[in-house]
């Protein structure tokens, strides 16, 4: 066995929700790799990352922990090797944010292009909330807390480790310290799938996700009913490949490259259904989520247990943020341990 590599690893996932097969290959995928090529690594759950814009709705936040967590096991993610935490059950996290609050401002807050443009997304306008607003900060706390060096995101998480690197690099340069560690970023190689219903994003307000959990019956269902290249009237007519939201999932999914290759051809030139193409990607599908659904239930079914594993890694990983807390606030002074 290659010995693994000595990085600090980590990344996170808001609970608002079961996880669907864009987090699949977006996400966990590489998360997959990472905890068999690195020595550690950490999934949080970010409960308190998700209040910043669902502070209306906790009881969403709360269930989705257990939910996200079955999704992970399911997947393979392997509590041995990635200690799975909460986020909120390390208070340690919000002691970092408001030390490094002092060191951003709030234009370069209102520069940050993913909050920009969730605010406008939520229109959010003047009536933002401080939290939202902050959570970049919030973020570099996840990070730097655990002295990550590599965090496994998708391109709109960019500027939040932009915002890590620049406080990281703030204070070590103004207290001529080297104690916190910049990070870089492990990019996501697949491009986001589209919704089935042909919109960029999959996302469960629009109700156009195939989730980790569906069942074989509801995954044939979605997938028939995908949105598809609307100018293909006539299985004869020729038919569009870029942009066709089937196509993009055979991407992700298909392990025969070359046969597709073939078909993608076969249905520019005509004479390729629609639904000929939808059941090749119901295959595959179905064939890579059964052992995650049938993962997934048993875990479901043991859910004291699982519960009892997320406690127990956030006690882990807490121990692990207290240490790093103290050692940053006695670079920074804010310790008075040595004043009597
Ligand atoms: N912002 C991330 C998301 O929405 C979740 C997250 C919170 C995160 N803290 C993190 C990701 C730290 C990486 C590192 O997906």
């Amino acid at each position: 066995m290659k010995p693994l590599k000595p990085e600090i690893v980590l990344t996170g996932d808001r609970p608002t929700g079961k996880l669907h097969i864009g987090h699949y290959v977006g996400s966990i995928k590489q998360r997959l790799i990472s905890q068999a090529e690195y020595q550690t690594n950490y999934l949080m759950i970010a409960d308190m990352q998700a209040l910043t814009d669902n502070a209306h709705d906790v009881e969403k936040i709360r269930e989705s922990v257990l939910e996200v967590t079955y999704d992970y096991l399911g997947c393979g993610i392997d509590p041995e090797k990635t200690t799975i935490f909460i986020q909120s059950l390390i208070p340690e996290l919000t002691e970092f944010t408001v030390i490094y609050m002092n060191y951003v401002t709030l234009a370069r807050l209102m520069r940050n292009p993913t909050v920009k443009s969730e605010m406008q997304l939520r229109d959010f306008g003047n009536t933002v909330p401080i939290g939202f607003l902050n959570y970049p900060v919030s973020q570099a706390a996840d990070i730097t807390a655990f002295n990550a060096t590599l965090v496994p995101v998708g391109d709109d998480q960019l500027p939040m480790l932009e915002q890590t690197n620049e406080i990281v690099r703030h204070i070590n340069f103004h207290f001529e310290t080297n104690i916190l560690k910049e990070c870089k970023p492990i990019l996501s190689q697949v491009t986001r799938l589209p919704g089935i219903d042909g919109n960029a994003k999959m996302s469960k307000s629009l109700n156009n996700c195939i989730y980790l959990s569906d069942d074989r019956e509801t995954v044939s269902k979605k997938v028939m009913s995908m949105y598809t290249d609307p100018n293909h009237l006539r299985v004869e007519d020729p038919g569009t490949v870029e942009g066709n939201p089937v196509f993009t999932y055979l991407d992700a999914f298909d392990p025969d490259k070359s046969e597709l290759e073939e078909w993608k051809d076969h249905y520019r030139r005509g004479g390729l259904g629609d639904v000929k193409v939808k059941r090749r990607l119901e295959k595959i599908l179905q064939a890579e989520l059964d052992p995650i659904r049938e993962r997934r239930a048993e875990y479901e079914g043991k859910a004291n247990q699982i519960m009892e594993m997320l406690l127990e890694s956030s006690k882990k990983a807490r121990i692990v943020a207290q240490e790093n807390l103290a050692k940053l606030k006695s670079v920074l002074g804010i310790d008075y341990q040595d004043m009597y």
